[in-house]
């Protein structure tokens, strides 16, 4: 199989022992890309880092901002500029009305904001006086609109969209691009605990990583994916509640989820 060309030479990943950003860093590094790997140290990540001489583990925790930031400078030390950073980081848990788990919600926001906004504090001065690189966020298109269930990752991943377009405007004439990524459904461990009905449009983590590099290296604002559900629920964001909470009611009984 011939090698797609990235305009990367290094790229960070965060939350690369996961499915979907270890399967981006598998096909970056065969597409001749140095991967650094970040993760909190595990069997996964040695295990990833063990398929390809491009890929090289760098554990750290990113809710620990000092952590992250000695990181990313370890990195360009040993390796060079990091020309793309993407922040996968994430996780998901159940949201019920009648029995809120208060600590699943705490731990959510801390890994799906702050988690990203430490790996962007981390990268960001050394792109800034370089002029160059590309910020990627995992967002999610569950950030676009409310849903059952999503209180504590939907909240999340409004927030990271949210804060992907103040970065956005900010950087213009900086020279570093910011893209956020927001797919749909994915099967992954992360939603294990999702019920299996309500995972519409669901696809692989392969399909996502490819759907994910067709793009990013064009430096998009955003990806988003599949573009039945990223239109419906992007057009709920925009319509009156009057009728988008309506929709989304029918959509969801009209899915059978
Ligand atoms: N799956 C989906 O349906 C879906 C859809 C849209 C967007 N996304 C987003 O895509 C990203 C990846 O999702 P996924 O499904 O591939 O998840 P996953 O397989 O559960 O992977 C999650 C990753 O986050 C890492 N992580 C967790 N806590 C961490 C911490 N404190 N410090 C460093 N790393 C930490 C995990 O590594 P360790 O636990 O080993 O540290 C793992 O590498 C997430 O941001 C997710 O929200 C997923």
């Amino acid at each position: 199989m011939a090698e797609k060309s990235y305009p990367w030479k290094l790229a960070w990943i965060t939350g690369a022992s996961g499915a979907i950003c270890g399967e981006l860093a598998r096909r970056l590094a065969q597409a001749g890309v140095t991967v650094a790997a970040t993760a909190r140290p595990s069997e996964k990540l040695d295990g990833l880092a063990a398929t390809s001489e491009r890929i090289k583990a760098f554990p750290a925790d990113v809710l620990n901002a000092d952590e992250l930031k000695s990181c990313a400078a370890r990195i360009e030390s040993e390796l060079g500029p990091i020309d793309l950073a993407l922040m996968g980081a994430g996780m998901y848990v159940p949201f019920d009305i009648r029995n809120i788990d208060l600590d699943g919600f705490h731990k959510t926001m801390a890994l799906n904001v702050d988690g990203v906004i430490n790996g962007v504090a981390a990268v960001l001065p050394s792109m800034l006086a370089r002029r160059g690189g590309q910020i990627a966020i995992m967002g999610s298109l569950f950030g676009y609109s409310g849903w059952p269930g999503n209180g504590a990752y939907g909240a999340s991943k409004a927030a990271v969209i949210n804060l992907a377009e103040s970065l956005k405007l900010e950087l213009e004439g900086t020279g570093v691009d910011l893209t956020i990524i927001n797919p749909g459904f994915v099967d992954t461990p992360l939603n294990a605990a999702y019920d299996p009905k309500k995972k519409l449009f669901v696809m692989s983590k392969e399909r996502c990583a490819r759907k994910i590099l067709e793009k990013l290296g064009k430096k998009p604002y955003e990806i988003a994916f599949p573009t039945q559900v990223a239109g419906f629920l992007k057009s709920m964001r925009s319509l009156p509640r009057s009728v988008s909470f309506p929709a989304i009611r029918a959509f969801i009984r009209k899915m059978g989820a």
